[in-house]
């Protein structure tokens, strides 16, 4: 995902520190080239070794070793950089920047840089909440800075509050935010995900081998590309997207509650949810018991969701998925015509690296005018990219209500 980005990590004097190196290896590992420039008070917390061997690039840490290099250090990290991340950064540094102050490697290559930049401050409660601080912060933020929020919980100081430093998996899907091109803004897009449990008694259900990955890979791939994202979940063991408002569901029926009460405003929806299309007749009160006689269940037919969005959907880009097992195309674009839609994304579950649970996908997209596009084996997060550009597509030949 952030293959040939070159990154500056600026990690400053706090405890937060020891986790700028899980933020590091984040980063590596998504592809990203990291340059990492420490201050003095931070290599009192970590040494730069452990930077060194993640980043495999030499760490920085004094300005005038770099000004000996034939080309100026501070001036060349500043333009290398895609994106700058300070992660932790005290109030000592971000009073700093607030106030031009260059007086040392970090902030020198900060204010000669003209790259984005993401601070992640990490304090003590009282600091975070001192008028000064709030003020430098503020002033930051109308120069452009980003910030990722701090948490609150039990602080390094002994205090309880706001000030910790945000988590470094958070801090890194606001670098991947930050470096997206931002070519959904001020759409509204709605995405479902995962499966759906019908419960046949308070200890069984009928229900499918579904994670969620696919959805909710969509779903933050919205949100950086600058759209309001609202993710309709059935039950996954995945966490819930960063910024993106989730509405867990269990049913059928209760996804397609939460999808009507959240459809008006929507001008895209991906329905990647793989729907139980049955459930039992009858949910049991009590536990049903063995005995020797074989069990039937009665089940019944679920609503639609996704055909009654067709019926509906106005201007609104519709997209559907197909998950089959045979005959891929033909079910696909059967599903395209039936329930209106605009595109399919249609794999075929069972081949080895597709579908369910699996962190890649192969798939097929298929288009209202007959085209059909292959998707070779490759990462969801990759998958959910292309999904996005092809809606963008759709969008410049004027679909959608707000799309020129
Ligand atoms: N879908 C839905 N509501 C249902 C069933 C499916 O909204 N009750 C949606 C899914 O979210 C998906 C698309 O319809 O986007 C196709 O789902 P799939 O399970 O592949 O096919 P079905 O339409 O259920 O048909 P079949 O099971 O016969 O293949």
């Amino acid at each position: 995902m952030l293959e040939g980005k070159e990154i500056v990590l600026g990690v400053t004097g706090g405890i937060a520190a020891y986790k700028a190196v899980e933020l590091l290896r984040l980063l590596t590992k998504a592809g990203a080239n990291v340059h990492v420039v420490m201050t003095k008070s931070a290599q009192e917390f970590v040494g730069p070794l452990t930077f060194q061997t993640l980043s495999m690039n030499p760490v920085h840490t004094d300005l005038f070793n770099l000004i000996s290099e034939r080309e100026i250090g501070h001036i060349s990290l500043a333009d290398r950089a895609d994106l700058f991340i300070i992660a932790p950064a005290t109030a000592n540094l971000i009073g700093k920047l607030a106030s031009g102050v260059a007086d040392d490697l970090l902030t020198t290559t900060v204010m000669a840089t003209k790259a984005p930049v993401l601070v992640a401050p990490a304090m003590n409660v009282n600091m975070y909440e001192n008028p000064v601080y709030r003020k430098n912060e503020e002033k930051l933020k109308g120069l452009g800075y980003m910030f990722a929020e701090p948490v609150s919980g039990a602080l390094a100081c002994g205090w309880e509050g706001k000030g910790k430093m945000q988590d470094p998996a958070v801090i890194f899907e606001e670098a991947l935010c930050a470096l997206a091109k931002k070519d959904l803004a001020g759409e509204h897009v709605l995405v479902t995900a995962g499966p759906t449990q019908e419960e046949l008694d308070p200890v069984r259900f009928v229900s499918n081998h579904s994670s969620g990955k696919m959805g909710y890979a969509i779903a933050r791939a919205a949100r950086r590309r600058g759209a309001r994202v609202t993710l309709v979940s059935g039950p996954t063991c995945l966490d819930f997207p960063f910024g993106v408002e989730t509405v867990p569901v269990i049913s059928a029926m209760e996804m397609r509650d939460a999808v009507m009460a959240k459809v008006t405003d929507a001008t895209l929806i991906i329905k990647a949810a793989a729907v139980a299309d049955y459930r039992p007749a009858v949910r049991q009160e009590l536990k049903i018991k063995k005995n020797d006689a074989p069990l039937s269940i009665e089940l019944v037919k679920n609503p639609d969701i996704l055909a009654e969005l067709g019926k509906i959907k106005g201007e609104r880009i519709l997209v559907g998925f197909a998950a089959e097992t045979e005959t891929l195309l033909e079910h696909a674009r059967k599903k395209l015509t039936e329930k209106n839609l605009d595109m399919v994304l249609a794999n075929d579950v069972t081949q080895a690296g597709a579908g369910f649970n699996a962190d890649t996908n192969i798939a097929k997209l298929l288009f209202r005018d007959g085209r059909v596009e292959d998707l070779p084996l490759m990462g969801k997060e990759v998958m959910a990219d292309i999904l996005l550009d092809r809606v963008v597509e759709l969008k410049r030949q004027g679909l959608g209500p707000n799309w020129a």
